[in-house]
């Protein structure tokens, strides 16, 4: 891969951070896109910095104009999984329409990798079950039900 802009979406949360700090090390630049609502801007210690929000379409296509990244590691999403039961219209309008935000972003700027952190809640409750990629996948909330979706 010639170009070596990475575009990290919640590069400043847990896994983001850690996936900078690895694409750094291969050699690569990535660029973090995080609105900051529950990650660390001193985590941001990799590469560029971009603030803005994955449902504002007009900032990140700004973002993609400036950096043209070849590829998207997409770790922005509420997370918590007791909100998303209580509150689980918030999750579908954030998680889903963000992603689909990012998606057609890339589609507008001829980007074509992506790699979307999924969860293992899209298994479900499956007791004494070896969780493997090709498990059922059942459920219970909405936090897993729009990773199993937007994992297809
Ligand atoms: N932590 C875990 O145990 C775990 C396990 C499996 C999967 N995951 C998945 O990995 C991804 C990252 O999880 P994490 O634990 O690093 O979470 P995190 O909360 O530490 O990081 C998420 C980042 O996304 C940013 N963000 C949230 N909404 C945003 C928005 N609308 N626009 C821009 N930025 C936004 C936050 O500010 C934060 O920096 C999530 O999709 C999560 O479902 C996490």
């Amino acid at each position: 891969m010639s170009n070596k802009t990475i575009l990290v979406t919640g590069g400043a949360g847990y896994f983001g951070s850690h996936a900078c700090k690895a694409l750094r090390r291969a050699g690569f630049t990535p660029v973090t896109y995080d609105n900051l609502e529950a990650g660390w801007l001193e985590m941001v210690k990799f590469g560029p910095f971009e603030k803005g929000d994955l449902p504002d379409s007009t900032r990140l296509s700004e973002v993609f104009h400036r950096w043209n990244p070849a590829a998207v590691l997409h770790f922005s999403a509420l997370n918590q999984v007791g909100e998303a039961a209580r509150d689980p219209g918030k999750y579908w309008t954030y998680n889903v329409s963000g992603s689909i935000n990012i998606l057609n972003t890339m589609v507008g700027h001829g980007c074509k990798r992506i790699v979307f952190s999924s969860t293992c809640a899209i298994y479900g409750d499956q007791d004494g079950v070896l969780l493997q990629e090709g498990t059922p996948q059942h459920p219970i909330n909405a936090y897993g039900s729009i990773s199993a979706i937007l994992r297809i």
